[in-house]
């Protein structure tokens, strides 16, 4: 590379809120020298930089660069990996090799382009924005056009910076010695290092920016609120945050709430609940209201204020892994906007304890189960008062089986370890809202709002009723149904499924719930059969695209039935549905592409999609009579906000029904009750175990004490559990120590510990009930460890609790075994499954020899996720195992959460250590299960394989890409994307790559700063230098 080419760019990152970014450094993307050095020795750069008061004139520009796709490309384990020194050390020969060229060079470059030296402003959005000086010159060409349209721009505006550091004190004295002498920088890495973090600073002090100067007035008037707020907070009282414009809260979230979601004016009862007293002095809070009755904003406006006005992390609590990315995706922009980081912790994803931030808050989105390993990870690091409120959506769920004990465990050791942490609960269907509110401390709020009137009516034979518990009967009648049926139509519709729907599609939308999956591809398929031909034409072309996009997502295969279904705006949707199906299916319908869905109850727990007409098929899910809380989820789907007038749901009825539906309409809503105690005391044993483990409790008494403050002992009598409290807990001691998970010595103090075990069991998350077993797995395992496949270790992974659901299919468990390698033959026969055995069963023969049949079934689903890895096509592999896609999909999905698991378990116990390595990458592989290539899109909350790879054929091959690119030239570029797709795709990824880079940064800053307990003599001689 001749030095005549040589730009001299120096990034400089996110420079909002500059005023609270007071000494940190930053680690920053700059420039690549060209699409084919790209990965090149010296082509490529590092930037370690540090903001410097000194005036970037009198330096000129400097650039010390490496690969910053490898640094972000491989994130993980650059964190976890002490190696970063080595990588610092590389990039400090870099910069020495260079030094002797750099006074040339500055001749070289005497007047560089004034607009490139232009000081840059001090409220830009985010260092993705400042795409000006960064061309990513492998980016395609449409969005090369784009850059540089942005750089001219760029050009017509130059802005003062303001002078900041953001690097330890310490360090920064060190730097500033060492930039004076050039000696002694060569002397010492450390030193030399700080020096380039300084000059980086510098550079970035001068880097021109691109913002108008509207945008700078906006960005200064919304820190000028947010200091506000906070000095008035400081002055009046620190539990009091509203004291803003907006609840609190600049002026700029009530902006982007309109802007991102439409959302003018808040709801009244939106108001006043902000303004309860209760709320403005930041104690415990329930609210309960209709579905759909806008809970979640009122949750979003006090996480808000508690980031920015408290400046203090936020945990938001969501039941299901779909609902964590798209809040996440929701989230993302009010996150680069507002300047704090919006971290997903669902599946396999999720760092414990999570990155330390000294800058910038951080809200935390996540499952039930990722949310109390993320409390347990808090706790034990003393982090736990950083978090200042935790949201529970669907608060009901406390009564859902041993999910709904992780729920308590979490809140119950919130609750007892940081009295400052808020928690705010929400729901729709809570009947003992007494009980809660005793659990939590809390106050509560209830309001029977619905923004849509929903009316409620059953359908007997050929009446429809209105629901009205004022009624004697609960029914009132409403009117007769008179459709003209053929007698085929009556026999295969007997229910008048067709002629109810019709009344609202194709121009309204309509749900039918249906009590199980294969009756949803039923009744979809019964549908179109008599629907007329003018369906076809309705939004024809668009239903023709969501063909192609279904064909595209299953790598060329397609669902048969929704083949025949979409055409007439039809489909199904159910947990047999791949993720990717499901997404498509989804948006179509939120768009009125598709008009009906034929689902399951899951769709009324999940996704937010109303309907204008809900019919519920049969009062039953399975052979279960529906919960009263299950047919307020699902009738509540009735109605859209802004769309429909009025929302309706009809229960289809039987005669035999009738008495039940009436308790089913008409009854108080139920209530839910502690799980601590279900399957054998599963919730409260591993709550016990966690407490020891995570010293809240090291004596009978503390464990007692705690379990004081559960919901288990607020409804221990409505419960009737049997024994004491004490008695339960001295049984569950004694069953920790049976099973060797903890020790008790009533002589020493503590008298409760655990054992290495208990730490692994606790610290995994693994289920009590397969630790040992798991334990004696992986030891037996490490005897023999087969590595020349992944196979040996997706066994050793296969979860355990989907063992009983899987019955082989003996012929093709024989088939794919006689693929095996001979290694991987004697493997399977090592763990007890040998080909004898198989090949018998397939066979037809009895087999005498008793083998383990837990171990043969788990290796047949070890068989499916091996091919899994192999092909990475759902569709082929539940075509060759004669399984369903999306069980295989569930089974990947358990698999790569248990994967995860074990490995957090294996990192305690020292024996196991070889599986350190090996497991952190199976986890990444079976948690994409694609070409790896496309892994680092996927990352991406939302990005799913169909989007992954058209965006890699299209050129954006890193998360640094998808970071830096334009919406608007995505939808140009890349077939059937909408633009608010694009918008979300691409927040999400800047989002991710923020994350990332600072937590890249705050480890450079922790490496950097001088330790406290430095001996006093060297600590002077370095500040002296
Ligand atoms: N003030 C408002 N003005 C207009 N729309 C609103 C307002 N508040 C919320 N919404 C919209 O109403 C819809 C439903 O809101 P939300 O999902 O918060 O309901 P919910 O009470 O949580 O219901 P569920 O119990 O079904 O989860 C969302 O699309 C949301 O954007
Ligand atoms: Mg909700």
């Amino acid at each position: 590379m001749s030095c005549g080419r040589l730009h001299v760019k120096i990034k400089r990152v996110c420079a909002r809120k500059r005023s609270r970014d007071f000494l940190e450094t930053r680690l920053i993307l700059v420039r690549k020298e060209g699409r084919g050095g790209g990965r090149g020795a010296g082509s490529t750069k590092c930037l370690l930089s540090r903001r410097s008061s000194s005036t970037m004139a009198e330096h000129g520009a400097v650039e010390f660069c490496s690969d910053s796709e490898d640094l972000f490309g491989d994130y993980d384990s650059i964190l976890e990996d002490t190696s970063i020194l080595a990588k610092l050390e590389e990039v400090e020969q870099h910069e020495r090799l260079r030094s002797e060229n750099l006074q040339s060079f500055r001749t070289l470059q005497p007047s560089a382009d004034p607009m490139s030296q232009s000081p840059k402003g001090p409220l830009t959005d985010s260092v993705f924005h400042e795409l000006e000086d960064k061309v990513f010159e492998d980016l395609p060409s449409s969005q090369l056009q784009f850059q540089e349209q942005i750089q001219d721009r760029a050009k017509k505006s130059k802005l003062q910076v303001r002078n900041k550091t953001s690097t330890p004190s310490h360090t920064e004295a060190a730097g500033e010695t060492n930039s004076e002498d050039g000696s002694r920088r060569h002397s010492k890495a450390r030193r030399s290092v700080a020096d380039l973090l300084k000059k980086t600073m510098l550079g970035n002090a001068v880097t021109p920016v691109s913002v108008s100067r509207t945008a700078l007035l906006k960005e200064a008037v919304v820190s000028e609120e947010i200091s506000v707020a906070m000095q008035a907070m400081e002055t009046i009282s620190a539990e009091t945050p509203d004291l803003g414009p907006f609840f609190g809260l600049p002026s700029k979230v009530k902006e982007l709430m309109h802007k991102l979601r439409g959302i003018q004016k808040l709801y009244d009862w939106q108001e006043a609940c902000l303004n309860l007293e209760c709320v403005q002095q930041r104690r415990n809070l329930i609210y309960s209201l209709p579905t759909s009755g806008g809970k979640t904003l009122v949750a979003e406006i006090l996480i808000l204020r508690e980031l920015l006005c408290r400046r203090k992390d936020c945990l938001f609590i969501l039941p299901y892994i779909s609902l964590v990315q798209e809040k996440v995706r929701g989230l993302a922009t009010f996150g680069l906007e507002l300047d704090f980081m919006v971290e997903e912790y669902a599946g396999s994803k999720g760092k414990f304890p999570p990155v330390k931030r000294r800058n910038k808050r951080s809200l935390y989105i996540a499952t039930i189960e990722k949310a109390h390993s993320l409390v347990n990870s808090l706790i034990e690091s003393s982090r736990l008062d950083h978090l200042g409120l935790l949201v529970v959506d669907e608060l009901h769920m406390l009564g859902d089986g041993s999910r709904g004990a992780v729920i308590e465990m979490t809140l119950a050791k919130v609750r007892h370890m940081s009295k400052a942490t808020q928690i705010i609960g929400m729901s729709a269907t809570l009947g003992n809202i007494k009980d809660l509110q005793t659990f939590l401390g809390a106050e509560n709020y209830t309001n029977d709002f619905r923004p849509v009137q929903l009316k409620e009516y059953v359908k007997l034979n050929d009446t429809i009723y209105e629901v009205d518990p004022k009624e004697e009967n609960c029914f009132r009648f409403s009117r007769m149904l008179n459709f003209k049926y053929s007698s085929s139509m009556q026999k295969i519709d007997p229910d008048h499924i067709i002629a109810l729907v019709t009344e609202v599609i194709p121009l309204h939308s309509c749900l039918v719930f249906c009590p199980t999956k294969k009756n949803c591809e039923n009744v979809a398929g019964m549908i179109c059969k008599y629907l007329k031909e003018d369906f076809l034409q309705h939004r024809e072309a668009e239903k023709a695209v969501l063909l192609q996009e279904l064909k595209a997502g299953g790598n060329g295969s397609m669902c048969p039935v929704l083949r025949r279904t979409v055409p007439y705006g039809v489909a199904y949707h159910h947990s047999g549905l791949t993720a990717e199906e499901r997404k498509l299916v989804e948006e179509a319908y939120s768009r009125g592409v598709l008009c009906l869905l034929a689902c399951t109850s899951t769709l009324a727990a999940g996704i937010n999609l109303p309907a204008r007409r809900v019919i519920l098929r049969s009062p039953y899910v399975a052979t279960d009579f529906l919960k009263r809380s299950q047919y307020k989820q699902m009738v509540g789907r009735a109605g859209r906000a802004g769309i429909d007038t009025i929302g309706e749901s009809i229960l289809i009825l039987q005669e035999k029904d009738r008495s039940m539906a009436k308790e089913l309409v008409c009854a108080p809503m139920e209530s839910c009750y502690s799980n601590l105690m279900q399957d054998d005391g599963k919730g409260i044993l591993s709550l016990i175990l966690s407490l020891i483990g995570l010293n809240i409790s090291s004596s009978l008494q503390q464990v007692e004490q705690f379990l004081r403050g559960t919901l288990l002992f607020v409804q221990q009598q409505q419960l009737c559990v049997e024994r004491s409290l004490w008695d339960t807990v001295q049984r569950c001691v004694a069953t920790l120590q049976e099973k060797e998970l903890i020790t008790n010595t009533a002589t020493h103090s503590p008298s409760l510990q655990v054992t290495r075990l208990g730490r692994a069991t606790y610290k995994g998350s693994v289920d009590l009930s397969y630790c040992s077993v798991l334990y004696k797995d992986l030891l037996k395992g490490l005897e023999g460890l087969q590595l020349s496949s992944h196979l040996h270790l997706v066994y050793l992974v296969t979860p355990y609790d989907l063992v009983p659901q899987c019955n082989p299919d003996w012929m093709v468990y024989f088939r794919q075994f006689t693929l095996l390698s001979a290694s991987e033959q004697k493997m399977s026969a090592a763990v007890g499954v040998p080909e004898s055995f198989v090949a018998r069963k397939a066979a037809g023969q009895t087999v005498k020899k008793s083998v383990d049949l837990v171990a043969v079934k788990r290796m047949y689903l070890s068989l499916v996720l091996f091919s899994l890895l192999r092909d990475t096509n759902v569709w082929a592999v539940a075509d060759r195992f004669q399984l369903s896609r999306g069980f295989v999909q569930t089974l990947l999905s358990a698999a790569s959460t248990f994967c995860c698991c074990v490995l957090h378990f294996t990192e305690e116990l020292e024996e196991l250590w070889p599986f350190k390595a090996l497991l952190l990458e199976l986890t990444r592989r079976l948690s994409y299960c694609v070409k790896a290539e496309l892994i680092p899109l996927m990352e991406v909350a939302g990005v799913l394989e169909f989007r992954a790879k058209q965006l890699y054929n299209a050129g954006y091959r890193t998360l640094t890409h998808l970071a830096n690119a334009d919406p608007a030239v995505l939808c140009g570029t890349l077939e059937h994307l909408y633009q608010k797709q694009a918008n979300l795709m691409v927040a999400s990824a800047k989002m991710l790559l923020n994350e990332k880079a600072a937590a890249l940064q705050e480890e450079v800053d922790e490496l950097l700063t001088l330790p406290a307990d430095l001996p006093q003599q060297q600590h002077q001689e370095l500040l002296l230098l």
